[in-house]
């Protein structure tokens, strides 16, 4: 079998090395011998003839697994698995699918960190589009240079704030390539339907402007207007070109714009920002399984945001709307759980420091509180419940700060979200220990399950503690699978509200029992869809699906098929593991 939307057969007809050059097509040896002959592939390759079925490790895997672990650097191993996505994508997306939980930190988060800091060295061209700013005006015909005109998702980075690592300019095509590589992996996206794209316009980071590998172009960061015309130039040419309903999903731009655009762009295209957004979602799901474990309500949390950036005021944002519509509080009743942090200090209106920008102020605590910088004070002040960290200050959660908050609460959340691994506000390890094994516990980057010594933990409980990975990946390819497959717009609160639900609904009690708030990796096909089903019914009972308007309307019984259809590649999900949905 061939990939179900790339064809062999086409007039002229291929054959060769054109063939084996073309990574939707090529499958190795595991073309048959009749394959080998009517393509001309006979003798292009060593006679083995691979018939291992999809769901069996085939001998493409088994070699690409013995290769990889002969490499001793993670970055290597990086640049190993995107040669093998360059050269035969049915074998890489199967491998990444049977080998989930050790490959994803290797293509994604924390390794596409050290990728991106050193992109020139493990790039290859034709994995995303470059859109230099110096090529305004002609955005569209860059489009159009692109092999495939049927492009359903497109994530877009300007490469401003790259994880935790900052301005890493054109660099940043690895997250782009990354995220949409986890969306086939993830939530089995047709590649070909995907396409990351890099809008370089400079980087201001002076060791990229003066390293002579850097690729990008060598100029200061362009902003005003001249940037963002280019910007709104970019939107309206990808709905020129793929269709007024492409998704467009903005990744690591600088705070500044991230808000903007979101807002700007909301209501005109198929677009959200993951950072902002998708980041809200994971967190709420983690919250809401933690009530499972807790016993408290999620309106009785206490929550101190420390960071506030995309992730945070995103976050904030998400509660709010979940607490007026799914607990009945006020907007101020729910803004009341909410104690944000920046690099000031506690956020309070009127703050004799200031810096408190439109996205912050609705969140500032009322004229008259403290004005704390001690985070051990603010939890404190806060009777805080909850920490969440988003600062990319690492080690910020001291044993101090989180015993404080051990002591006021019984079983208390920290996350610590900042990316890579070495940018974490605490490790896991560090958070068990400080809390007596007391606290629920999720990061950004993955952390192995921690062994507390008998002392470190009460008598009679648990030692062995699993952390949660809070990553916006058990998110976004669940939700770009439904926005894709049934052409939502605009993509709304609800999404992400019912995205977090029915992710938090697929913890099972065992995992929660060893205090992890997020289901393993490897079911996270089923998860996906899971997503999609449930944002596809919300949004068409909202009329927000546009597929098939111009003949007369999606029908509501037709959903799950399409998004099952969208989600078949590799293979599709086995039917015996939807039936457990
Ligand atoms: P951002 O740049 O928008 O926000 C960072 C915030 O941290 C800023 O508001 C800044 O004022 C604040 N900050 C800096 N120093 C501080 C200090 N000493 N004390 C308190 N606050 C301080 O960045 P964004 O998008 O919010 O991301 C932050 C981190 O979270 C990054 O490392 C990123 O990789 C990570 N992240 C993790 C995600 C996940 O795993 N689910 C998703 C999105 C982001």
């Amino acid at each position: 079998m061939f990939s179900q939307n790339c064809q062999l057969t086409t007039n002229p007809p291929r054959t060769g090395v054109d063939i084996l050059r073309d990574p939707l097509v090529n499958k190795g040896v595991s073309f048959s011998r009749m394959q080998r002959q009517n393509f001309k592939l006979t003798g292009l390759m060593p006679a083995l003839v691979d018939t291992a079925t999809p769901s069996e490790i085939s001998y493409q895997e088994r070699l690409a697994m013995e290769r990889l672990h002969h490499l001793s650097s993670d970055l290597d191993k990086y640049d190993y698995l995107l040669r093998l996505y360059d050269t035969d994508r049915t074998h890489f997306f199967r491998m990444m699918n049977k080998n989930v939980e050790e490959l994803t930190p290797l293509v994604y988060t924390p390794t596409v960190g050290a990728a991106c800091q050193n992109y020139a060295l493990v790039h290859a061209h034709g994995r995303g589009l470059f859109i230099p700013i110096t090529e305004s005006s002609n955005i569209k015909s860059i489009l159009e240079n692109w092999p495939v005109r049927d492009i359903r998702a497109i994530v877009v980075t300007d490469g401003e704030r790259i994880l935790g690592l900052g301005d890493l300019g054109a660099y940043g095509m690895g997250i782009p390539v990354g995220k949409l590589a986890l969306c086939t992996a993830l939530a089995g996206i047709p590649p070909e339907y995907c396409l990351p794209i890099v809008l370089d316009v400079g980087t201001n980071n002076k060791q990229l402007l003066d390293d002579p590998l850097y690729f990008g172009l060598r100029q200061k960061r362009v902003t005003g207007d001249a940037y963002d015309n280019f910007v709104a130039e970019f939107m309206r040419s990808c709905a020129a070109v793929y269709g007024k309903h492409v998704l467009i999903q903005f990744e690591d731009f600088g705070n500044h714009n991230a808000f903007r655009f979101m807002k700007k762009y909301a209501a005109l295209y198929s677009t959200f920002n993951d950072d902002i957004q998708g980041t809200a979602s994971v967190i709420l799901s983690g919250f809401l399984t933690a009530c499972r474990k807790t016993g408290r309500k999620l309106k009785e949390e206490n929550i101190v945001c420390f960071g506030a950036g995309e992730s945070m005021l995103g976050f904030a944002h998400l509660l709010v709307e979940t607490l007026k519509s799914r607990s009945s509080l006020t907007e101020e009743e729910a803004k009341r759980r909410i104690f944000m942090v920046d690099s000031r200090g506690l956020i309070v209106e009127n703050r004799s420091t200031g810096g408190i920008s439109l996205e912050k102020a609705p969140f500032a605590r009322p004229t008259g509180t403290p004005e704390m910088t001690d985070l051990a004070e603010i939890i404190k002040y806060a009777n805080c419940t909850a920490l969440v960290g988003a600062s990319a200050v690492p080690n910020s959660f001291t044993p101090e700060v989180m015993k404080q908050l051990a002591k006021q609460c019984e079983m208390p959340l920290i996350f610590a979200l900042s990316n890579p691994t070495h940018k974490a506000e605490c490790t896991a390890q560090a958070a068990y220990k400080a809390t007596n094994g007391q606290c629920l516990f999720a990061s950004g980057s993955p952390f192995q399950p921690v062994n507390l010594e008998p002392g470190e933990a009460p008598r009679h409980s648990s030692t062995y503690h699993k952390p949660g990975q809070a990553n916006n990946a058990y998110i976004f390819p669940g939700l770009l699978l439904a926005i894709s497959s049934l052409r939502i717009q605009p993509v709304t609160d609800e999404d992400f509200i019912s995205a977090a639900e029915t992710l938090s609904e697929n913890v099972s009690d065992e995992e929660l029992c060893l205090g992890c708030l997020y289901p393993p990796l490897n079911k996270i096909r089923c998860v996906s869809y899971a997503i999609a089903r449930q944002v596809g019914h919300v949004a068409f009972r909202e009329g927000r699906c546009w597929l098939k308007r111009s003949e007369g309307g999606l029908k509501k019984e037709e959903i799950d098929d399409i998004i099952k259809s969208m989600s078949s590649y590799p293979d599709p999900i086995p039917a015996s593991q939807l039936r457990d949905l």
